[in-house]
Parts: structure tokens; C-alpha cells; sequence
């Protein structure tokens, strides 16, 4: 079981005018993969977020980050730029599986800026804001995650394909 911290980017989630249900679905659906050990939803500001990152990674001890919001065109969305700031190795796989997959469904998917990588041993990912589009990208993403999750945790050395 891995820990894992959920982080909502919006404004009005922020200030109790949304409901936040995309937060809720990333942990209904990471139920099997670990526990949510932190979850808070913090304004779309650059700052806000990549410190929220930084204390979730190194003061928490995370395994798995996720963020749900903030990767679209809106002047206000900056939770990649966040991302970025703070990761020292990228993990581009992930949004590119993401957009891939998700093409296959909207061809909006090309407007997510989504970004993923390492923080030390913590794994951030973007996920889009929507609870659809947070659904549709765990299930692309999901069969590869524990694996990966492991490696980083330096608890599996081979990739054998079962
Ligand atoms: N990906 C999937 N799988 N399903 C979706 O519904 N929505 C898209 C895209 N990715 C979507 C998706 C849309 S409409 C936008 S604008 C971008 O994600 C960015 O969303 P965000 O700004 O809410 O993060």
C-alpha cells in the first residue's frame, strides 16, 4: 500500500463554492493502490500549489501525488507550470498515455497541459479537472502505476512482464 496525497487546484473549490467530486473519485478509484493520507484543495496559484507539492514530498513522505485541475488554457491554470517547478526528473509517459488514450474519446484532451514526474521519491501526476476526465485518465494510467510506484521506492529491481 502506497501513500498517496490528493491535491483539488480551484478557486472555488477553494472557497467552499464547488463541490469537489473530482477529488473524490481519484481516492474511490486508488482504494486498492494505497491510502489518501492528505487531500486539500488549494486556489489556482502557482505558489499555493508547487508548496503544497514540496510539503506533501518532503515533510509527508507521499508516494503519490495527485493533482486534479488547473492544466487547461484559462489564465488561471497553472498547476503543470506548479509541477515542473518542483520535479527534478520528468516522467512524460504518463500525460502522453493520458492525451493518447483520451483523443480517443474527445479531441479536447489536446487542450491538457498535464505534466508528471519525480519529486525525490514521490511521484506527481496532473490529472484534468473534470470528474470524467479524472476517471477516464485513471483507468489509462492505473495497470502501470503500482509497478512504477515500486521501482521508485527502490522495492521491485526487475521490469519482468508478468
Ligand atoms: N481528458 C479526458 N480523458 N476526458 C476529458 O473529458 N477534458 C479535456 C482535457 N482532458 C477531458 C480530458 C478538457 S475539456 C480540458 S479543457 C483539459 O483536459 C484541461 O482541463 P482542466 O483545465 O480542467 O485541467
Amino acid at each position: 500500500m502506497f501513500s498517496i496525497g490528493i491535491i483539488t487546484a480551484s478557486d472555488k473549490g477553494s472557497r467552499g463554492e464547488r463541490e469537489d467530486l473530482s477529488g473524490k473519485v481519484i481516492a474511490e478509484m486508488l482504494a486498492e493502490l494505497g491510502e489518501v493520507k492528505h487531500y486539500v484543495i488549494v486556489p489556482d496559484e502557482r505558489q499555493a500549489l508547487s508548496q503544497t507539492m514540496i510539503d506533501m514530498a518532503d515533510n509527508l513522505k507521499i508516494d503519490l501525488i495527485l493533482t486534479t485541475g488547473g492544466t487547461g488554457f484559462g489564465p488561471r491554470d497553472v498547476t503543470p507550470e506548479a509541477t515542473l517547478e518542483v520535479i527534478d526528473r520528468h516522467v512524460p509517459g504518463i500525460p502522453e498515455v493520458m492525451r493518447a488514450k483520451s483523443l480517443e474519446k474527445t479531441s479536447r484532451a489536446m487542450l491538457s497541459r498535464a505534466a508528471a514526474g519525480l519529486r525525490g521519491r514521490t511521484l506527481i501526476i496532473n490529472l484534468p479537472g473534470s470528474p470524467k476526465g479524472v476517471r477516464e485518465c485513471l483507468e489509462f494510467i492505473l495497470p502501470a502505476l503500482e509497478h512504477g510506484l515500486e521501482i521508485m521506492k527502490g522495492e521491485a529491481s526487475e521490469c519482468a512482464r508478468p
